[in-house]
């Protein structure tokens, strides 16, 4: 897809606070720290364009970015930190799944995992859960750089039964520093904001 703009339009705190209008969004999820910040800024190949960062826990919003006048692409905060307080967990898990359950404008999800290591329960859980609101998720295994090519390739087979991945569902191996697997991202992204 060829990018003419992407700019930040707002953090929202919930649901309720998110762009109104029938733009088509696409959302990523996953793990603090995996890498969903700077998924967004390879995509759109702006350095900076989402906050990124070595302390997990560094979205703490709903950060929409508006893509070509035409759809938004959604920046969620992170599941899974320790160090966040449980009244805060329980705010942003509240707010993710308000938002994953009730965002009408939400056309599909790109979950993140890491390629070296095992999903973890929270990133069982959430596919599970996307596909019981029958929420179109592309899984994307991220930091392909940290690995030979072969172990990645291996890892990959192991995500996909460890998520219980049906045979037909998309699973993207990814990263962040040499733009691997972006373009077959944007495919599937295309194909759901233009359907
Ligand atoms: P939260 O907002 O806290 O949920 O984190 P996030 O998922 O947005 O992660 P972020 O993009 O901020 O990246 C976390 C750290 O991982 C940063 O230090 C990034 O530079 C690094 N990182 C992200 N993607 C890659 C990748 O593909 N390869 C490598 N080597 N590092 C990556
Ligand atoms: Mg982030």
């Amino acid at each position: 897809m060829k990018i003419t703009s992407a700019e930040f339009v707002t953090s929202a705190t919930g649901l309720d606070k998110c762009p109104a209008g029938s733009r088509p969004e696409v959302a990523l999820a996953g793990r603090s720290n995996v890498g969903k910040s700077s998924l967004l800024n390879n995509l759109v190949s702006r350095r900076r364009l989402a906050r990124t960062s070595n302390t997990p826990g560094r979205t703490q919003l709903i950060n929409f970015f508006s893509i070509n006048d035409m759809f938004y692409l959604v920046d969620l905060p992170g599941y899974g930190f320790a160090k966040v307080p449980v009244r805060v967990k329980a705010r942003w898990g509240k707010m993710i799944e308000d938002y994953l359950a009730r965002r009408e404008q939400l056309r599909g999800l790109i979950l993140l995992v890491d390629v070296r290591h095992k999903p973890t329960a929270d990133d069982q859980q959430m596919y599970h859960w996307l596909s019981t609101y029958h929420i179109p998720t592309l899984v994307v295994a991220t930091k392909a750089d940290k690995l030979s090519r072969g172990r990645a390739i291996q890892n990959l087979a192991m995500i996909r039964k460890n998520l219980q991945l049906p045979a037909s569902a998309p699973l993207i191996l990814f990263s962040a520093v040499t733009g691997q697997g972006k373009e077959e991202i944007w495919a599937v992204i295309q194909n759901w904001v233009e359907n």
